[in-house]
């Protein structure tokens, strides 16, 4: 019955009265009344107004499993592989795992919140309940590890749609694939490959993506409020993340079909929506520092840069850290 009440405030979307409920469920308005109480103690947003009904709110504040397929296309390829767990440290951890259990292509692991989310160069990624999404996708590509130089670029490129997609504007990318409004970042991506030691070709790729939808600026670490940022703090309106989660699954799979036989076009893409062209920066390896201009990203995803000594050179991403010449974007 929960999920029949769901689908009629769903297809309504306005006020629907406990009596047109009852009345067309076949039960009794006070079987109604416990069915809405439960949904709000399960986190839906719903208002009851006397004398109109009830109403679900366009952004459920829960993140769960039925609203993020109700979200989804009903035949949608993935939607059977998606899985959301309570208590988790890192979905890309859990992910691997599945992965190396024999997990099939296109499994994500969704999750509210983590204890020990994990971020690029060894750092953590703060991963607050009710805040946030987080997200691992498995990809078995039959390639070799350099047919995916462009892979997190793809990954960059499809959240920027799918954040486009559910919240209604366009971030930028930061290279290689942090995602930016202004100077705060919104979005971090950790993508990890397994390879198979004979042959040297792909076991699997799992794609990990933390959102930072919800937050106030006083809701991130004081270390970090100079440059964090939540999809809110750049709407200033609710975001629904059963929208959001479901669109990066939809942005994902896409990708997905494109990644090996398409990449001109990815990277084309990418490229318009990269900030950091044409910016002066400074590249991090450990203690160093070297100062430049970004002029480009090239055929595998590496960052171009005009060197302040006269040479130019390409950067990988797992070399360097790329910083504005003013802070971090
Ligand atoms: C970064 O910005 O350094 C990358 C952050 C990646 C965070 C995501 S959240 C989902 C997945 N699980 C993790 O432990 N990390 C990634």
């Amino acid at each position: 019955m929960k999920e029949k009440i769901l689908e009629m405030l769903r297809s309504e979307g306005d006020f629907l009265s406990g009596e047109t409920i009852s009345a067309r469920l076949g039960v009794s308005r006070a079987a109604v009344w416990k069915v809405m109480q439960k949904l709000k103690e399960e986190g839906y947003a719903i208002e009851s107004v006397p004398n109109r009904g009830y109403r679900l709110s366009e952004a459920t504040a829960r993140l769960c499993l039925s609203e993020i397929r109700a979200n989804l296309p009903k035949y949608h390829p993935w939607r059977d592989l998606i899985r959301f767990q309570e208590d988790v440290d890192s979905t890309n951890t859990r992910l691997k795992l599945s992965a190396s259990q024999g997990a099939p292509h296109g499994s994500v692991l969704i999750a509210d919140h983590q204890t020990g989310g994990r971020g690029r160069r060894g750092r953590s990624f703060a991963s607050p309940p009710n805040m946030g999404i987080y997200l691992s996708a498995l990809l078995r590509p039959q390639c070799r590890p350099e047919d995916l130089m462009h892979l997190t670029c793809a990954v960059a490129e499809a959240m920027v749609q799918a954040i486009e997609d559910a919240a209604g504007f366009r971030p930028g990318i930061k290279w290689t694939n942090d995602l930016v409004s202004g100077k705060r970042k919104l979005t971090g991506i950790l993508t990890e490959l397994s390879l198979e030691a004979e042959s040297g070709c792909v076991n699997y790729a799992v794609i990990g993506i933390g959102v930072n939808c919800r937050q106030e600026l006083s809701d991130f670490p004081e270390e970090l409020q100079e440059m964090a940022g939540s999809l809110h703090m750049v709407t200033g309106g609710p975001i629904d993340r059963n929208k959001l989660a479901a669109a990066m699954v939809r942005r994902l799979y896409e990708m997905d079909q494109n990644l090996l036989s398409d990449k001109a076009a990815i990277l084309d893409a990418y490229r318009r929506d990269c900030i950091t062209l044409g910016q002066d920066i400074v590249l991090l390896q450990g203690e160093e520092k070297r100062y430049g201009k970004a002029l480009d990203i090239d055929s595998d995803g590496a960052l171009v840069v005009a060197f302040t000594d006269g040479t130019v050179g390409t950067v990988n991403s797992g070399e360097v850290s790329v910083r504005g010449m003013y802070g971090y974007v």
